[in-house]
């Protein structure tokens, strides 16, 4: 029987959308302005595309959803401060396409002040933009760049008739991204969605795994269970990698065999309403670890829930980190595969050779999520409504120098956390870690 689709939770609303808006605008001087644009269609062969995905810049302040948009926000305009620009409707592109909401649409459906369709966009924003002295955009977006030169060009050769153009580019990141590191409500709902599909792919990744299957086999277990409950498709290409392809960390050709006496590592996330989940487990092909697999597993998973119980307000990733540095060279002591004192095996950093990235990164509308990692030169503190990974692997070499059980074995173990009043919530234990866990539900269902 198939399983009940999961009820869906609550979209962001259009209220939420403004107020977003209105907190940005709150920030900026009077006479400056906002200039984002949204995603395009991207070729993927000859003339067909890429499934579409909006900017995330632009999904958290509009939700709108459709291909070429653009925002702009002008504090304090009388006519209305956020004016979005969108496709001109257009009949015979809509019937092979699809509808496009066109201006009238995207004020009633999406609540902004005012929309313009593209085809008036380079003489509007000319008027728009007449006057506004400071002009906040995304500095690394080469086409918000080339747009804005544009239009203050044209607004330059227009000086002497009185036109003012901007004066400054200014980056709109570090504002704008300050507020996307801090979940409201209505995306931890979101993020809670798309974790809770992402464990419940991974437990039927670990159901179906057997000798004799391809690793696709589970990349598509995985991603069936993500489109059968409204996710849109994974958050990031899904790394299936079995025995030594664990050890490469961005696998993605998920072409080789399954074999008996290996591990198989997932790491694979649901993306839902543009929000990431981002999962990682690592586990035996065929349902029963090993001594070895199970000692190196042992070392990553103490690592791992020291981590996940550390977060709280105040504590920083750089602290994450470094205990679990800690506790994985520790254990590489502890097993033969690095030799004399932690403390001097930290210091010269030779656990590298096993655990060479970081265990956290922020995670919302990306999968590597927006917000510094640093404030005022020194590692942030955790704040509520934060979400981050907690990840930390081991990845051994298939080297002369290592002991034969341990050779190219690689596991991690990652799970998604968000930081509350009083700790923290994870939101992806909906799937095993445990040694025990795991086996019994691969063995024994
Ligand atoms: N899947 C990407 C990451 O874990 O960071
Ligand atoms: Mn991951
Ligand atoms: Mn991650």
């Amino acid at each position: 029987m198939l399983p009940a689709p999961l009820p869906r939770p609550e979209p962001i609303s259009n209220a939420e959308y403004r107020a977003r808006r209105e907190a940005l605008m709150s920030q900026l001087p009077a006479d400056s302005a906002v200039l984002l644009p949204g995603a395009g269609m991207v070729t993927r062969s000859r003339d067909s595309d890429y499934p579409f995905r909006q900017n995330s810049d632009l999904h958290y302040l509009t939700g709108f959803a459709e291909p070429d948009a653009l925002l702009l926000l002008l504090p304090g305009r009388s006519e209305g401060e956020s004016v979005l620009f969108c496709q001109d409707r257009d009949p015979s592109l809509e019937a092979w396409n699809g509808i496009r909401l066109g201006a009238e649409g995207v004020v009633r459906e999406h609540g902004v002040d005012q929309s313009f369709e593209n085809a008036e966009r380079d003489e509007r924003l000319e008027a728009l933009l007449d006057g506004r002295t400071g002009l906040y955009l995304m500095l690394g977006d080469a086409e918000a760049m080339a747009l804005a030169d544009d239009i203050r060009g044209r607004l330059a050769s227009r000086a002497r008739r009185g036109a003012r153009p901007p004066q400054r580019y200014i980056d709109l990141a570090p504002l704008l991204h300050e507020m996307r590191l801090i979940k409201s409500e209505g995306e931890l709902a979101l993020m809670r969605h798309a974790a809770r599909i992402s464990a419940m792919a991974h437990r039927r990744a670990m159901l179906a795994a057997r000798p004799g299957l391809a690793e696709y086999h589970l990349q598509a277990e995985l991603e069936h269970e993500f489109r059968w409950h409204g996710s849109s498709g994974p958050a990031y290409a899904s790394i299936v990698g079995g025995g030594a392809n664990a050890c490469v960390l961005h696998y993605i050709e998920n072409n080789a065999p399954l074999r008996d006496g290996e591990l198989v590592l997932i790491d694979a996330g649901a993306e839902f309403d543009l929000y990431a989940g981002d999962i990682t487990r690592t586990f035996p092909v065929a349902g029963r670890f090993s001594d070895a697999q199970r000692d190196l597993y042992e070392v990553v998973l103490t690592a791992q829930q020291q981590a996940v119980a550390a977060v709280r307000p105040g504590v920083t990733l750089a602290e994450l980190h470094e205990g679990v540095v800690r506790d994985l060279t520790a254990g590489l002591i502890r097993l033969g595969l690095l030799a004399g004192d932690i403390e001097a095996r930290i210091e010269d950093e030779s656990y590298k050779r096993f655990y060479l990235h970081s265990t956290s990164h922020w995670l919302g509308l990306d999968v590597h999520d927006v917000g510094d990692y640093r404030t005022e030169g020194k590692p942030r503190p955790l704040v509520p409504g934060m979400v981050l990974t907690v990840e930390p692997g081991l990845y051994v070499p298939d080297a002369e120098d290592i002991a034969q059980p341990y050779r190219g074995i690689g596991i991690r173990i990652e799970d998604d956390v968000v930081v509350t009043a009083e700790g923290h919530e994870v939101l992806t234990d909906g799937v095993p870690k445990q040694v025990a866990e795991i086996e019994a539900l691969m063995v024994n269902e």
